[in-house]
């Protein structure tokens, strides 16, 4: 790598640096607050489609998800680039977790319109939504531990406990995989990407040192 492209990765680097440490959380919640507020939006001036509901029901899954799979790739990407955005990690989570239950709701209260020996079938019956409802229980405790109070009261056994998003983005994401009958493209895409991410913590990630130089 010449001088120049060197000055320039450091100025970019040092410019990102000092960005990312000055992003404010609450800026965080507020600006994933946009896929709902769009989402709305295109239901109210009715540009979802034939069938509205579903197309709900899919954008709020998609969103949880992707913000999911955001939440792990920050612990790399910090440590490649020594940046912390890890501390971006608990809203985007918390807000993957938001876009879970409105996930979660609009199935129960628009698609199974609240008939409960109906929910209770299909969890029996359909495994992709069994496996969709294993996921949110998992992810339960991560979203009520992940408060200041209990982060600190719960010390080293928090982490512990936040290991639980391997399994839980796993089966979210065959979830994904077996919604379909046929298999489809972009779930097996996503389901990669997390495999390939969460292998990841498997391999000892080194800064990219001229970033710095
Ligand atoms: C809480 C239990 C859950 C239930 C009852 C549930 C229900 C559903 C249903 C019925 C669909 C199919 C929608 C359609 O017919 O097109 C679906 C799709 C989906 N769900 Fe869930 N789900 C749950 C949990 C989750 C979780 C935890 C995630 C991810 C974090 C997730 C992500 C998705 C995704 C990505 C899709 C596919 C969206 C698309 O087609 O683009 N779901 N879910």
């Amino acid at each position: 790598m010449g001088n120049d492209s060197v000055s320039v990765a450091s100025k970019i680097y040092i410019f990102i640096n000092y960005r990312v440490r000055s992003i404010r959380i609450s800026h965080v919640y507020l600006l994933l607050t946009l896929p709902l507020i769009i989402l709305i939006s295109e239901l109210f001036l009715g540009k979802l489609g034939v069938d509205p509901m579903r197309r709900v029901e899919e954008t709020l899954g998609i969103t949880a998800l992707n913000l999911l799979i955001v939440t792990l790739v920050l612990a790399p990407l910090s440590k490649l680039t020594a940046i912390n955005f890890i501390r971006l990690r608990r809203s985007i989570g918390l807000m993957s977790f938001f876009y879970i239950c409105l996930h979660l709701l609009t199935w129960l209260m628009l698609d199974m319109q609240l008939r409960w020996s109906e929910i209770l079938i299909s969890i029996a019956k359909k495994p992709f939504i069994l496996l969709g409802m294993i996921s949110f229980i998992l992810l339960l405790p991560l979203a009520i531990t992940s408060n200041n109070y209990l982060t600190k009261k719960l010390g080293s056994l928090w982490s512990k406990i936040h290991r639980i998003i391997y399994p839980a983005i796993i089966l979210a994401g065959i979830h994904y995989l077996m919604m379909a009958k046929t298999i489809e493209l972009d779930a097996v895409i996503y389901l990669i990407i997390i495999l390939l991410l969460i292998s990841l913590r498997l391999i000892k990630l080194k800064k990219i040192t001229w970033l710095q130089k």
